[in-house]
């Protein structure tokens, strides 16, 4: 059965109009025609494009691996996603997130995993909830000292085997202080009139904290992901699809994000700050200019709207594209490096359907495009990922990649997906995009939000059948390991990879 269309990242859910499973026409079908990846069983590589035969990193460039709290530590249930969770029907099969790959338990292992790789770097998320469990705590500043010691023991296990860390200080869960899903129609999260506050007083006490372990920090992941899935899909936390909410979220995010910049540079004065961006490819379905209109609309609200309001100070609170005035001074320049999340392309289906300011922005991902799906139905589109780099590098500021991966439960395609992206990522460098590190997401399985467990993104699965949770390195770990080792990818190295396998989209994105 077809799933719905959905968005896994902007979007509306459309259950109709251009969804069929029919080969893409106009642009899509042209760019997956002469994609590397064109088609889900045949091998190709990069070698089928016009680029570099090779391609090399710099010696200092930061390979690193990826996690965030809610999705690997377990016992936070007093937060927003641990009411979603406990809610049947909003996690898939009803996973429970506690039992997870339980990372606090695992940490030396995980981080040695992490070493094995040849990385040095670790990205993963301190979270509110578990160090201020309640209001009351919050407001006296009495944090949690089991909650500390946690992160405490992390940054000494970090430290013990010189990884660098790059902190995030929102990864999509509020406390259920903050926000309650049960009460949906009140102001949630970044909706609340405290929440800049609450925000910048969270980044504040954790730059002075850990200012002198931590110099990369990133303020919120993925804010368009969090507000459109939450105020627009309605698929998570709080659950209601309002354009006014989503537009209340998306500039108090900015203003939240601007503040905490500002704060963690007066606590750590060796601060390096941004967000991690989610950045997509937006491909028209079809050929008509509606589609082509939207998926340029769909590209500025997802792409570029946030960027420019952090790194410009454009002020567009009406989304259409032209700054409602000057430069906003206290949002200019409030990013030090641009953090880059990739996970691929959307097909934009115009259809007649507009949303205000967002213009249209129905996505699909579950359509036939010629391209390859993860085990999620998302398409695999290597080259975007090069496109998506070059857009960012265009602000000027140095960027890490600090996430991209795969599910693919099979250990079946992950080698090769990375391998595609991780050379796409080096040609990137090639054309000059001052790209400096890559964090692989994820180091290990964990719990995927709304899709549970069934997706597997981590290089090291995790057996969930034991309740050791024992780890074991997926076929990727080793073809890193000699990558990062040798400082460069070659082509033809690619193309001696297995093809990509059709795994039928065993997970169901909602
Ligand atoms: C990103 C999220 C991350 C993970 C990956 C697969 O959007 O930031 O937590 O869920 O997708």
């Amino acid at each position: 059965m077809r799933r719905l269309a959905w968005a896994f990242a902007a979007g509306l859910v459309v259950g109709c109009g251009g969804g069929d499973d029919t080969a893409a026409t106009g642009e899509a079908a042209s760019t997956s025609a002469s994609s590397a990846t064109a088609s889900s069983t045949t091998s190709s590589s990069s070698t089928g494009m016009p680029g570099p035969k090779s391609v090399s990193f710099p010696s200092g460039f930061l390979w690193g691996a990826a996690t965030a709290g809610f999705q690997v530590e377990g016992g936070l249930d007093a937060t927003d996603w641990g009411a979603w969770a406990r809610t049947a029907g909003k996690i898939s099969n009803d996973d429970d997130p506690d039992q997870g790959p339980d990372a606090f338990a695992h940490a030396d292992d995980d981080l040695d995993n992490l070493v094995a790789v040849g990385m040095r770097a670790y990205r993963f998320s301190l979270e509110l909830s578990r160090v201020y469990p309640t209001r009351e705590a919050f407001d006296a500043d009495t944090p949690d000292a089991d909650g500390l010691a946690k992160y405490d023991a992390l940054f000494d296990a970090l430290d013990a085997r010189g990884i660098t860390p790059l902190v995030t200080l929102h990864h999509f869960v509020w406390p259920d202080w903050m926000a309650d899903p049960a009460q949906k129609n009140d102001p949630q999260g970044w909706e609340r009139d405290d929440a800049v506050d609450v925000f910048t007083s969270w980044c504040e006490r954790m730059g002075t904290r850990y200012g002198d372990r931590v110099d990369m920090w990133v303020t919120i992941n993925e804010p368009n992901v969090e507000a459109s899935v939450g105020y627009l899909a309605g698929l998570w936390p709080p659950g209601v699809s309002d354009t006014d909410r989503l537009a209340t979220v998306l500039k108090a995010q900015v203003r939240a994000h601007a503040a905490c910049y500002d704060k963690l540079h007066e606590v750590d004065g060796a601060a390096q700050v941004s967000i991690a961006q989610h950045n997509r490819v937006y491909e028209p379905i079809a050929g008509d200019d509606a589609s082509a209109k939207a998926a340029k609309h769909s590209d500025y609200f997802w792409n570029t709207w946030i960027l420019d309001a952090i790194v410009k100070g454009t002020v567009d609170d009406d989304f259409d594209g032209t700054p409602d005035g000057p430069p906003d001074p206290t949002l200019v320049g409030r990013a030090d490096y641009l953090g880059i999340n990739y996970y691929g392309v959307s097909l934009i289906n115009a259809n007649g359907l507009s949303l205000p300011f967002v213009g249209v922005i129905p996505q699909q991902l579950d359509i036939a495009d010629g391209r390859p799906k993860t085990d999620l139905g998302w398409s695999i589109y290597a080259q975007g990922f090069g496109q998506v780099l070059d857009e960012a590098a265009a602000y000027g500021l140095p960027i890490y990649v600090t996430e991209n991966g795969i599910a693919d439960q099979g250990d079946v395609n992950r080698t090769r997906f990375t391998a595609e992206h991780v050379f796409e990522l080096g040609a990137s460098i090639a054309r000059g995009d001052d790209i400096r590190g890559y964090f692989h997401w994820a180091l290990m399985d964990n719990f995927e939000w709304a899709s549970g467990y069934c997706p597997r993104f981590g290089l090291y699965a995790v057996d969930y059948g034991d309740p050791a949770r024992p780890r074991s390195p997926t076929k990727a770990v080793s073809f890193l390991h000699d990558l990062i080792a040798a400082g460069k990818l070659d082509a033809s190295t690619i193309d001696a990879l297995p093809a990509y396998v059709d795994t039928g989209e065993p997970c169901s994105s909602f």
